[in-house]
């Protein structure tokens, strides 16, 4: 039986993780931590609310006495620590907020684990740090390229990439210099339920529910790998369970494919959707197969992301050969899983995109004028 701190807990890929680890592992107890961001939404987590297993902390990872606070008196021996700022265009217009998260926070929550686990009254207890970094530490990659290793040298382009590449150094550090069990895994693009809809899926699913344009940085022909949410905690868990300590672990879905290929598999498919089910063109007035248009009439071609990646790719061979890791989801079924998902918790996304959103949305489209 193990007591789990999951920080970024009411975030996209936490609160997934979250239900993911109640599921499995229902003896254990698990605290959620999250300062509830913009990112952050304490409703995702209603249902992990009713089991008593789980409990819910309004805090902040920059805060390393509630950090110790919460270790000990939750006896925790497991962290696993998704919180972070974690889109790449809003680290390009502000990227203080990320220096101060992922890079000031991910410190702060080594300090307090050094200073609890290690250094507490009992000396050194059982413990193990796992951190969630991203495959955008490694850079980007050109068409010929081979993916992405463990071994790959660190070549971070955005704000955001610099940021986690940063905390992963420091994770790094405190493992060697003080003995600190930690682990890493670096994981290609999520996708799936609750994922904040400023992101390239459910943006584009929203926006075309509400017949808006369908913004295409550049060319599109920027190449992505994608991985189901469920099969990025199925990694963790892996990696938890079976993972040597100071090692870092990729995990990938096997699914490249350019951003102009995911839109027009979504507009198909959500198309197809207004085809089987009358009630979507009530619901949703405005999306054009609601109006006797095809989705793709929304894409439109903006102004590209400055120092826009090219392409990503992960080698996940380690985790399969070492851990027995293997996506289980295809894109084909996880994005089936997805778009049905978001259609049937219009209320969710709905409640999220307040007024917060709007604006920066409503910024987003002004910064981009059409190309
Ligand atoms: P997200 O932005 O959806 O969620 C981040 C969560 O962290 C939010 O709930 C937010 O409120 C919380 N948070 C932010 N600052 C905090 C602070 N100071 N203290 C406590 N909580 C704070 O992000 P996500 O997509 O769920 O990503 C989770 C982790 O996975 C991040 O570390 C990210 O770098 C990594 N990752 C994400 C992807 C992806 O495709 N989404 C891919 C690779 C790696
Ligand atoms: P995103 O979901 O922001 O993830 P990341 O930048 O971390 O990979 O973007 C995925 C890809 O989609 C990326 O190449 C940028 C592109 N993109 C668009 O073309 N239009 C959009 O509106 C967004 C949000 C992203």
């Amino acid at each position: 039986m193990s007591n789990v701190l999951v920080t970024g807990a009411a975030g996209f890929i936490g609160v997934n993780f979250v239900y993911y680890w109640l599921d499995q592992h229902p003896a254990d107890k698990v605290l959620g931590l999250d300062a509830l961001t913009y990112a952050g939404n304490h409703n995702s987590l209603v249902e992990a609310e009713k089991n008593p297993q789980f409990k819910f902390v309004h805090g902040d990872i920059r805060d390393q006495s509630l950090i110790e606070q919460l270790l000990r008196d939750e006896s925790i021996d497991t962290v696993v620590h998704f919180a972070a700022e974690s889109h790449v265009d809003r680290s390009i217009s502000g990227p203080d907020a990320f220096i101060d998260t992922n890079i000031i926070g991910t410190h702060s929550m080594l300090k307090a684990a050094r200073e609890v686990w290690l250094e507490g009254p009992q000396g050194r207890v059982p413990h193990r740090f796992h951190h969630v970094s991203t495959d955008e530490v490694y850079g980007s990659l050109g068409p010929e390229d081979p993916a992405f290793k463990e071994t790959t040298p660190y070549a971070p382009n955005s704000p955001y990439s610099a940021s986690k590449a940063a905390s992963d150094h420091l994770v790094r550090a405190y493992h060697h210099t003080y003995g600190l069990d930690v682990t890493t895994s670096n994981c290609s693009n999520n996708y799936g339920p609750y994922q904040f809809p400023e992101k390239l899926i459910p943006l584009v699913l929203i926006n075309i529910l509400h017949g808006r344009s369908l913004p295409i940085y550049g060319d599109g022909k920027n190449i992505r790998d994608w991985l189901y949410v469920d099969d990025h905690a199925r990694g963790i868990d892996l990696i938890i369970k079976q993972g040597k300590l100071g090692e870092t672990y990729n995990i990938g879905g096997h699914n490249e494919w350019t951003n102009i290929d995911i839109v027009n598999l979504i507009c198909d498919l959500l198309d197809r959707h207004f085809t089987q089910d009358a009630e979507l063109k009530a619901r949703f007035p405005s999306a054009p197969a609601a109006n006797g248009a095809q989705a793709r009439s929304l894409i439109t071609y903006v102004k590209d992301r400055p120092g826009h990646d090219q392409r990503y790719a992960i080698d996940a061979t380690k985790t399969t050969q070492e851990l027995g890791y293997q996506p289980a989801e295809t894109f084909e079924t996880g994005i089936q899983k997805t778009l049905q998902w978001y259609l049937d918790n219009e209320a969710w996304w709905r409640a999220v995109m307040d007024g917060s959103y709007k604006d920066w949305i409503d910024q987003q489209y002004k910064d981009r004028k059409a190309s």
